[in-house]
């Protein structure tokens, strides 16, 4: 099983620049996902790997077999990929066994283990018994699970999903999030995974890679890109979270810089001091908590059940936002402890 290793590939479509000197290496038996806004190249780099697009520049090898560079480009049904696109692309004529089948059909396998491959893969996914069923007496869901079917059924060491879960309710994105999960861990396939939704890239990778405008911003485990985003544009697009700027009061050391946070001293995570002497900090919404001698002002409360979601303002007039154990109205003066953040390293 290889090792997939994007060099230094740009791709450009006329005067676009959809992907701009992107390097990546996907270790075997790794689930990457491929997080980003829309527009910042995750289709494109995942059809480079696929074989569907040629890049402008760079290479891309599995393992040592070099698949795609200025001289060769291996064509997708010779590269041993499968691969899951959000809009399901079934065929609407053939029933889910046949659909499944078709890698196989092509691949010219013999009848009789085309129908055990089809069976065994249909029960993996959830669709045992439904082999005989249309395309179209499906839910969004089943659908999915088919599309996933074809993939797999191959044994491809390498699965691609194109926002496969884009379409579906939020309750069936739950359940998908776990198949996907289980089928990662009982297939030991690599999985390279585009997606806009930072909650499935952090609860199935276990490496992140952050597009923006075509370029690889950050690239780590979901605790890292969670905690300690790269930039800017890492830390608005993951999770939930205040971007302030803080004046530094001390020295930087062992990993802590000392700031102010409406008036009281924390010693935030940092990977170095800030040039110019102000700190510009993620401050997450579980890092405050009642209690303490940070006074914010509530802007605005919304009920959320488990708890309230408040946006609040310190009184530099910056903005935080967090979770409350009860209601509060807007207007009303909290007391509160920041006991942590994070100093983006950008300049
Ligand atoms: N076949 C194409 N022809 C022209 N432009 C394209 C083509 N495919 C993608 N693009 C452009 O490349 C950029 C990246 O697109 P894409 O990879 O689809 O982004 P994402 O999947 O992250 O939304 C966009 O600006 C898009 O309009
Ligand atoms: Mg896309």
């Amino acid at each position: 099983m290889p090792t997939i290793d994007i060099r230094a590939v740009t791709k450009r479509f006329g005067t676009t620049m959809a992907l701009d000197d992107v390097s990546l290496t996907i270790p075997q038996g790794a689930f990457v996902a491929l997080l980003g806004p829309s527009g910042c190249g995750k289709t494109t780099l995942l059809r480079l790997i696929a074989g569907f697009e040629e890049p402008t520049a760079g290479a891309i090898a599995f393992g040592d077999r070099v698949v795609a560079d200025g001289r060769r480009l291996v064509p997708p049904e010779h590269r041993g990929v499968g691969m899951v696109f959000q809009s399901y692309a079934l065929w609407p004529h053939m029933n889910v066994a046949d659909n499944v089948a078709y890698p196989l059909r092509s691949a010219r396998r013999p009848g009789a283990e085309i129908a055990e491959k089809v069976n065994a893969t249909l029960d993996r996914v959830g669709l045992a018994g439904l082999g005989e069923r249309m395309p179209d007496a499906l839910s969004g869901g089943q659908r999915q699970r088919v599309a996933l079917a074809r993939a797999l059924v191959q044994d491809s060491d390498i699965i691609l999903c194109d926002e496969p879960l884009a379409n579906l309710d939020a309750h069936l994105r739950a359940t998908m999030i776990s198949t996907f999960a289980d089928l990662h861990r009982d297939t030991g396939r690599t999985f390279v995974y585009v997606t806009h939704d930072h909650a499935e890239a952090l609860a199935l990778a276990t490496q992140v890679a952050v597009l923006d405008h075509g370029r690889i911003v950050q690239v780590g485990d979901p605790e890292d890109i969670y905690r300690a985003p790269a930039t800017r544009a890492v830390a608005r697009f993951i999770g939930r979270g205040a971007l302030i700027e803080a004046e530094v009061t001390g020295e930087f050391a062992d990993g802590r810089l000392p700031v102010k946070i409406g008036g009281a001293d924390v010693a935030v995570r940092a990977v170095r001091a800030p040039a110019n002497g102000r700190a510009m900090l993620l401050v997450r919404p579980e890092a405050i908590h009642p209690g303490g001698s940070v006074p914010i002002t509530v802007e605005s409360a919304l009920y959320r059940g488990a708890a309230v979601e408040v946006a609040g303002t310190l009184p530099c007039g910056q903005r935080l936002v967090f979770d409350w154990p009860e209601r509060v109205a807007p207007g009303a003066a909290l007391a509160c402890s920041v006991t942590d953040a994070w100093l983006l390293p950008e300049p």
